[in-house]
């Protein structure tokens, strides 16, 4: 049995949002030094994962990936080796075609054994697989084969299928070997593309569960294109969708308050509940929304989104929330205020934000307790 590398959702940092091409081993280092010293690491992330631009731009006389010489001369070993001794794991990226996106270097199109043999001989511990310069051949067999190939190299390593969701790999990608595939093109460090993003997620919520997960791309929070507020509810949806975690921005130099957004442990358990089920839009009413999400200890999260250019004060019943009890327990996930309530969430939220909350039932359901009389007589 194949070991399950992503039983709740990846958590960790990736290099592409923040800086692009514009990396070095220096700046993987830092980020690893930074995923502890900020807490980060005690709050569940574990990946540091390099993207696109990474290596030379041709394969070396072996025919395997060579590290680029001026940024990263020690290699991806030495990098490795360093991250783990950190306790973190490390990510790497390429392209199921010819070259790359940003066109820097090789892809591992037709050199799918030799590639994944040459990560998991580094010792790398994920893989992002991207689609360009894929030469128009089908898709599940490309991505397939780096599946089997990496497979092959008994190294654990998650496989995360960059396909932008052109064809449907929510309903293939577990049979490729994927544990995650995007669901869509690059997410942008703005509410548009955010929003855009999160509305391509509605129905996508029935494919996702431990070890397979639906990828609306990597976060923004932090890289300075939209509030405080608007970075809050993006983080708090994504972890309603079961997202992976990944941080996009520079964490040597993080705000206070970019910290609190990705440290935020009551948010990060909606993301990391073991049960893994996705949460999905119960409601619409334009500007306001109704997502919710249940959990495997029987409560159930509740986002109330407002996409409005003005305040909105927003209720939920528990029904919508799949709960029914006479009362509940509520913390407020973002103050972490408690209340109860005897069924209707209501929360005046600003423009562009979301309130979260977590509900608990405060009786058991009447169906969890088995009526006496199914017992045969003198049991219990
Ligand atoms: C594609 C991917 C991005 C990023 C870039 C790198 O656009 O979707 O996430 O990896 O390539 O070039």
């Amino acid at each position: 049995v194949a070991q399950s590398t992503a039983q709740t959702p990846p958590m960790g940092w990736n290099s592409w949002n923040k800086f692009g091409c514009d990396i070095d081993e220096n700046l993987i280092r830092e980020t690893a030094d930074a995923l502890v010293s900020s807490g980060l690491e005690d709050a569940g992330y574990q990946y540091v994962n390099i993207d696109d631009c990474w290596a030379e731009q041709n394969r070396n006389a072996e025919g395997r990936f060579e590290p680029n010489h001026e940024r990263f001369p020690h290699g991806i070993k030495a990098l490795a080796d360093y991250v783990h001794g950190k306790g973190l794991k490390l990510g790497i990226y390429t392209s199921a075609g010819t070259m790359t996106c940003a066109n820097t270097m090789p892809g591992a199109l037709d050199h799918e054994d030799v590639d994944a043999q040459t990560f998991a001989d580094w010792g790398v511990d994920y893989l992002k697989y991207d689609n360009c310069n894929n030469q128009d051949r089908p898709a599940v067999e490309r991505y397939r084969k780096m599946g089997d190939a990496i497979k092959k190299t008994g190294r654990p390593m998650v496989y995360a299928l960059c396909e932008w969701g052109e064809n449907q790999p929510w309903l293939w990608g577990r049979d490729a070997g994927a544990q995650l595939w995007r669901t869509t093109g690059d997410i942008s460090d703005n509410w548009a593309s955010m929003t855009e993003i999160l509305d391509r997620q509605v129905g996508l919520e029935k494919y996702a569960g431990p070890d397979g997960w639906n990828d609306p791309d990597m976060l923004e929070v932090g890289n300075g294109g939209m509030s405080d507020t608007e970075y809050r509810a993006h983080f708090s949806l994504w972890a309603l969708l079961n997202a992976p975690l990944l941080a996009g921005n520079d964490l040597r130099s993080m705000p206070p308050e970019t910290t609190a957004i990705l440290e935020n442990k009551d948010i990060v358990a909606l993301d990391q509940d073991w049960a893994g089920v996705q949460g999905h839009r119960v409601r619409d009413d334009g500007d306001t929304e109704v997502w919710t999400k249940p959990m495997s200890d029987g409560s159930a999260a509740a986002v109330l989104f407002n996409r409005g250019n003005s305040a909105a004060t927003i209720t939920a019943t528990a029904a919508e929330l799949g709960l029914s009890s006479s009362g509940y327990r509520v913390r407020d996930l973002w103050s972490g205020a408690e209340t109860e309530t005897t069924g209707t969430l209501e929360a005046n939220v600003p423009s562009h934000g979301a309130a979260v909350f977590r509900v608990w039932p405060a009786t058991a359901p009447v169906a969890a307790a088995p009526a006496s009389s199914s017992y045969p007589a003198g049991h219990g």
